[in-house]
């Protein structure tokens, strides 16, 4: 039984700790997508069912995952994780830093999946979206993250309505809101603080939650946080 999954933002933190994850299970091929590859293609040399790809979720999307040879109907998974965050005073963001915060952490998903959606696996597909406690509706909220937020908050909402509109097709659609892990984001957006849970940690959650929800759940905004900086 071959499954294919696609990380997208592969290269560090959660991402390459999923890309890590998926390599050691039997049976799947796995896509894994970012900007940065060079690390990724050394780890992962000797390992032919992990594929690297060049991808940049602000460039034109729909050309670059041209060049990649998906299985037609084959995917089972995709696993939007990427992320860029910002932050800022509100009113030092320039238009620019809005558009690439909307760009990455939102259009650039939408594409991706409007995209993939010949590809998926016309039994079942799981499609993940990685979001933030930070756009979650009532939790706690952070000063200088609003293109951050908001723009995480966008994919949040189009999970919703993504799940309504396919609600009769074999496509399942989640987004989950995480709270603090200790990656290279975290240390970057709040240099003092150290998150309980590691970046691995939260890569097997994912990965188990991508692999065994989509039967029972879809469409739904899931917490998943022990703390928050
Ligand atoms: N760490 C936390 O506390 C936390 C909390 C809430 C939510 N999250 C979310 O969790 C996800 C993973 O973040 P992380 O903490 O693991 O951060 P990270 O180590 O900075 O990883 C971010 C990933 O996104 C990719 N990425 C960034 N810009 C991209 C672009 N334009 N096109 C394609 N890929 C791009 C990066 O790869 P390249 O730079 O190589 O492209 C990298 O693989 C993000 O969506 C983040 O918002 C994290």
């Amino acid at each position: 039984m071959n499954k294919n999954v696609i990380i997208v933002g592969a290269s560090s933190g959660i991402g390459l700790e999923l890309t890590r994850h998926f390599s050691c299970l039997k049976g799947y091929r796995i896509f894994a997508l970012s900007r940065n590859c060079s690390d990724l293609e050394k780890e992962f040399e000797k390992q032919a069912h992990v594929t690297v790809h060049r991808f940049d979720l602000a460039a034109d999307v729909h050309s670059q995952l041209d060049k990649i040879p998906f299985p037609a109907n084959g995917i089972d998974y995709l696993i939007n994780n990427a992320g860029f965050l910002i932050k800022k005073p509100f009113e030092l963001i320039s238009k620019e830093e809005f558009s690439q915060s909307f760009a990455i952490n939102a259009i650039g998903v939408m594409q991706t999946v409007q995209y993939l959606l010949p590809f998926l696996n016309a039994k079942f597909s799981h499609i993940v979206n990685i979001s933030s406690m930070g756009a979650f509706q009532g939790s706690l909220k952070f000063p200088e993250l609003s293109a951050y937020a908001a723009s995480k908050a966008a994919i949040c909402n189009f999970t919703e309505v993504f799940a309504t509109e396919y609600a009769d097709s074999t496509i399942k659609m989640n987004c989950l809101c995480l709270g603090a892990v200790n990656t290279k984001m975290l240390k970057e957006a709040f240099p003092n603080y150290e998150a309980k849970v590691t970046a691995s940690e939260m890569a097997h959650y994912i990965a188990d939650f991508t692999l065994n929800s989509g039967y029972l759940v879809n469409g739904k905004i899931v917490p998943v946080s022990l703390s928050t900086p």
